[in-house]
């Protein structure tokens, strides 16, 4: 959504995808990396809402922040969940004021569901499994709750329904739904809820008008800019003919020394897959070495050659995992082809620890005693941070251990395309 937006509007901009274990982690990088700003996702909503500087007011009050801006030296935390329930429910034509609603679970999509019909004068009762959590949220927010076991006779009465339960719990029965009740479900990928509402001949909205309407607001956080109706067709167009399909090669790309090959080879071992390292095919093809090829012929007619390399790797090749020279995201044409033929994932490492994994043997844009190495190194290392940002669909850290590295990039890919 954001990428086609950006790229419609001609914006320098990229928008990526960074995993990490915590919402400190995940900040961390983000001020690292110059990043203007974030949206966040369960289950960091609430921790991200503690690190910022300033929430606003409907942040404050669900207790999470889906959206982070860099204002100045602050960090400003907003909510723009709400805004995507009240948006899905104008989109689709329906005014819930004065109407019962039924909000199923209290997480953080939850909290802003409930947020978002109090707001539009809906007369809400929260349920979730844990009666006391429910309890809590509708002291907060002033709503009613009733027990789980409830559900099937409360949802009589319920003109709106909106399940905020992960992914795969599905207590609500077929039988309990009736063909007046409009059912909203929070997930975007797969909704037997939607489903079975549909059977039963009820209004649906599903998770991908939330996704896309929670995005809206979010993109005029970052930037700035209002969106007019033009612009929003060109976020909805893009999500609605994006493919949750993996592209068959994964590369690795990030500054020398990031971990590359180390964590590559894992990788490959533990998803069954070849690794190729773009410097080995380079070498094999010129017969000579890296640093004879830039001693003799010149950095120019090396970068020629990278790129004729990945060229024809990533064309022909399918179900390899690539450990790509740190250099390779220079050329605009490379990192085109890196996001149409693979899952670019960057490798971050923090310069020094990338100085200390780089051996200078493969690496003559690093010669020199160890002065002139950490000045060369940075001013590298600075220049290139937008390059990788710019080619990216997924950042990782790779401070950790290679193997800790290889299992995390290994959850992600499974998680993203459920390979
Ligand atoms: C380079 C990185 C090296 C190698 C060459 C140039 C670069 O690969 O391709 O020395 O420009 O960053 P690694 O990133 O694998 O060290």
């Amino acid at each position: 959504m954001f990428n086609a937006l950006f790229k419609e509007l001609g914006l320098n901009a990229h928008y990526s995808r960074l995993a990490a274990e915590t919402a400190k982690e995940a900040l961390d990088l983000f001020l690292k990396l110059n990043v203007q700003g974030m949206n966040v996702t369960a289950p960091f909503k609430q921790d991200m809402a503690l690190l910022m500087d300033e929430l606003d007011e409907p942040s404050q009050k669900i207790g999470g922040v889906n959206t982070v801006v860099r204002k100045g030296k602050k960090l400003v935390g907003y909510n723009t969940d709400y805004l995507g329930v009240s948006g899905a429910l104008i989109s689709g034509g329906i005014d819930i004021k004065n109407k019962h609603c039924v909000v199923l679970g209290c997480g953080g999509a939850g909290r802003a569901a409930v947020y978002a019909l109090i707001k539009q004068g809906a007369i809400v009762t929260v349920v979730n499994r844990t009666f006391s959590k429910g309890k809590e949220l509708a002291s907060q927010m002033g709503c009613q709750t009733v027990q789980f076991d409830d559900l099937e006779k409360i949802l009589g009465k319920t003109e709106l329904l909106i399940s905020t339960l992960s992914n795969g719990i599905d207590p609500v029965k077929e039988e309990w739904i009736h063909p007046w009740l409009i059912v909203f479900d929070a997930n975007y990928k797969h909704s037997p809820l939607v489903e079975k509402a549909l059977k039963k001949g009820c209004s649906v909205i599903t998770g991908e008008e939330w996704l896309l309407q929670q995005a809206y607001p979010a993109y005029e956080y970052f930037t700035g800019e209002i969106l007019h109706e033009k612009e929003k067709k060109i976020m909805k167009d893009a999500l609605h003919s994006a493919q949750w399909i993996y592209p068959g090669n994964v590369s690795l790309i990030g500054f020398m020394g990031s971990g590359k090959t180390t964590v590559g080879k894992i990788i490959g071992e533990k998803l069954g897959m070849g690794f190729i390292d773009t410097d080995d095919l380079i070498e094999k093809k010129e017969i000579k070495t890296i640093r004879d090829i830039f001693e003799k012929m010149g950095e120019d007619y090396f970068r020629e050659v990278e790129s004729a390399v990945l060229k024809d790797e990533l064309s022909n090749n399918k179900n390899i995992i690539y450990g790509c020279g740190g250099g390779i995201v220079i050329k605009e044409k490379n990192r085109l082809l890196l996001q149409s033929k693979s899952l670019p994932v960057w490798l971050y490492a923090s310069l020094e620890t990338s100085l200390t994994r780089a051996e200078p043997a493969t690496r003559p844009l690093l010669d020199g005693n160890s002065q002139e190495r950490i000045s060369k190194a940075g001013k590298l290392f600075n220049e290139r941070l937008d390059y990788y940002w710019n080619a990216s669909e997924l950042i990782i850290s790779s401070e950790s251990e290679a193997e800790v590295t290889a299992e995390k990039i290994n959850a992600e890919i499974r998680r993203a395309f459920n390979y």
